[in-house]
């Protein structure tokens, strides 16, 4: 026997038994999507690197440490290098509302999926190097409502899926007229407590100081009297972000004010967000994230068009709502159709037919056994009721038995619908 192969590091298989939980949250995320007006959107898992590392930024984390990177079977070397797996998808489908000349269809765009995204990260609980996200985002509104619209949404899609109290941690990171100035004063801050700060913050002072803010192992002290982006804000920005909390306070949803929240993707303007079970704030614990991108479309060669959205970690969701023991609602009973005459498949096959276009769930036993051994394994299934198909009948009639109370009786083939359900 050969060695078996293993999976990559830092993926997962959903198995059978995460289907019905993983089902369960998916499809509280479709429903919304479609509550909320949004329209599917699906782009391609892999998209040329320069749509990420123009779009995310060539210094956040997704594209400097965490690209995965794919090649052709052949081609030169610079074909090699073009191409990634998505790290998320908001570039991909700002990419496709460009290209498609989405911005001239009328009204924003409101558009949703779900769908797996790769980094190449250091795997940990929690960090996956596959993983999926609902993603939302909203092209060509500028705000504020459509922001408060969003983070309730993300609310909703937490208590709908169970997994207790969701705080928003909120800021405003400004715009293109007041962050310059809001970075210069970090930088001013910052360096002049140089020698506190670890060497990747040293880093990041120079290529991106807002993400100083970031650094895990920032000193308490240095991170609490760093200048804060809302002492900084614009007017207008100081404006809209008042409206999103006004919006957010009239609807009644939970947020706290984070000054640290940065976020790890350089395309942010204005709110950002991230959600939390409450009193689980910590490193790969942020159930989903996001905020507005008002420079986006124009920095992948569109026309100046504000944008916002959010991405929820689906297998964090599922993880979460799994500790707060939310269980997924049963199948289907299952039927399982046997036969007492071990050549005859046809009729089995015919019978689980007309019973699966009756809308049954419905295996089927092909096997050669006898019928004791059928009916054995029929209820290591768990099925609840067999069907047997009996050569003495015609087709049109079947014997149904019940598994749990052991009965059977003869009955008409259509019938079996209205009495196992
Ligand atoms: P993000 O914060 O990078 O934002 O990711 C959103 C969520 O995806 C995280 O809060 C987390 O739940 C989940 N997630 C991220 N990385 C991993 C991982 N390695 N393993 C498991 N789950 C993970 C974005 O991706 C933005 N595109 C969100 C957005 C949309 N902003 C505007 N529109």
């Amino acid at each position: 026997m050969s060695r078996p192969i293993s999976a990559p590091r830092g993926i997962r298989d959903l198995l059978p038994e995460d289907g019905p939980a993983w089902s369960r949250v998916e499809g509280i995320a479709r429903d919304l999507s479609a509550r909320y007006a949004f329209d599917r959107i699906e782009t391609p898992l892999f998209e040329r690197i320069e749509l990420f590392s123009r779009g995310l930024g060539e210094s956040s984390d997704a594209v400097e440490k965490e690209m995965f990177r794919v090649s052709g079977a052949a081609g030169s070397e610079e074909e090699r290098a073009e191409w990634a797996l998505r790290p998320e998808p908001t570039a991909g489908i700002v990419r496709a509302y460009l290209e498609h000349g989405m911005h001239v269809r009328p009204g924003p765009q409101r558009l949703w999926m779900i769908g797996p995204m790769f980094r190449y990260d250091r795997p940990q609980a929690g960090r996956f190097r596959q993983f999926v996200q609902w993603d939302v985002e909203v092209i060509g509104d500028p705000g504020p409502m459509v922001d408060a619209e969003i983070i309730e949404l993300g609310h909703r899609f937490y208590a709908e899926a169970g997994v207790g109290e969701v705080v928003a941690y909120l800021n405003s990171i400004g715009d293109a007229t007041c962050r310059p100035g809001y970075r210069d004063a970090l930088v001013d801050y910052f360096a002049a407590h140089e020698d506190r700060l670890t060497d990747d913050s040293r880093r990041r002072l120079r290529v991106n100081p807002l993400r100083v803010l970031d650094d895990k192992d920032l000193d308490p002290e240095l991170a609490a009297g760093a200048p804060r982006s809302l002492d900084h804000l614009c007017d207008a920005c100081r404006a809209h972000f008042a409206a999103v909390q006004a919006l957010l306070d009239d609807l009644g949803v939970r947020y706290e004010i984070d000054h640290r929240l940065v976020r790890g993707l350089d395309y942010y303007t204005r709110t950002t967000f991230e959600f939390y079970v409450a009193g689980r704030r910590g490193q790969q614990q942020a159930l989903g994230g996001g905020g507005r991108y008002d420079g986006l479309v124009e920095l992948l060669g569109g026309p100046d068009t504000p944008g916002i959205g959010f991405g929820i970690g689906i297998d964090r969701t599922v993880l979460a709502a799994a500790e707060q023991g939310v269980a997924a609602a049963a199948d289907a009973p299952l039927l399982v159709v046997v036969g007492a005459d071990p050549d005859a498949l046809s009729p089995r096959l015919k019978v689980a037919a007309a019973l699966r276009g009756a809308g049954l769930r419905v295996r089927v036993d092909g096997s050669e056994r006898k019928l004791g051994k059928q009916l054995e394994s029929a209820a290591k299934l768990g099925a609840r009721y067999a069907i047997l198909v009996d050569p003495q009948l015609s087709l049109e009639r079947v014997i149904l038995r019940d598994l749990k109370a052991s009965e059977q009786r003869e009955i008409a083939l259509d019938e079996v619908a209205a009495s196992v359900r």
